[in-house]
């Protein structure tokens, strides 16, 4: 699927509804949000119920502390865009099927197409799967990735996601402690290249 830009993508979204699993009308469905050309695009993996009722993404108790950590990390809202692998609520918060994710993937993949962020931090394991395989998010958590993605370079920055990191506190002491890095990665990736914070920083994947 090929879209000019975001409002397009999102008409054929809602004008396509009924060929979409979990979608049972057009109020369902919650897009990404956020600016059209930001460096960064941030993945999480399925609204939840707060976010279906309000129909923006990552509002609800994790979307809270998401936010409050992004402010933190000194990321300037205008530079971030978040969206969903799927963008429907899954019945009780389920784990999105794989047949649902692969229904929402064109248009991830085209919004990925429209914004051509600088960097992408996936959120979870299911958004990290879409772009690292045989991979565990304890392991490689705040580890820039450079991947070959459709035939595109791009900079991937798994991390937990915000309600795992709600679950545990251990968890949380990681996803804060690598948001308070993602600075220092955004710059890297936009500017310096400094090879010595490459080797230290990033890892390179399936090159
Ligand atoms: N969890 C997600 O993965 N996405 C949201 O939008 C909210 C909670």
């Amino acid at each position: 699927m090929h879209f000019t830009d975001l409002k397009t993508l999102k008409a054929d979204l809602e004008k396509n509804f009924q060929n979409l699993p979990l979608v049972e009308k057009v109020e369902d469905i919650v897009h990404g949000e956020g600016n059209e050309n930001a460096s960064v695009m941030l993945i999480g993996e399925a609204p939840g119920y707060n976010e279906s009722v309000q129909r923006r993404p990552f509002v609800g108790r994790s979307g809270q502390l998401l936010r409050k950590v992004l402010a933190e990390s000194g990321l300037q809202e205008d530079q971030v865009y978040i969206s969903n692998i799927v963008k429907v609520r899954p019945p009780d918060n389920r784990d999105p099927l794989p047949a649902e994710i692969l229904a929402f993937k064109p248009y991830l993949d085209a919004e990925i197409q429209i914004i051509k962020p600088k960097l992408i931090m996936t959120l979870g394991r299911f958004s990290m799967a879409k772009f690292l395989s045989d991979v565990k998010i304890s392991q490689i958590h705040g580890r820039l990735h450079k991947v070959k993605w459709n035939d595109q370079l791009l900079f991937i920055l798994p991390m937990y996601h915000p309600a795992a990191a709600l679950r545990a506190t251990r968890v949380k002491d990681s996803f804060i402690k690598d948001f308070a890095k993602i600075d220092k990665i955004v710059d890297w990736v936009e500017n310096t290249k400094d090879e010595a914070f490459f080797s230290e920083t990033v890892k390179e994947a399936l090159l």
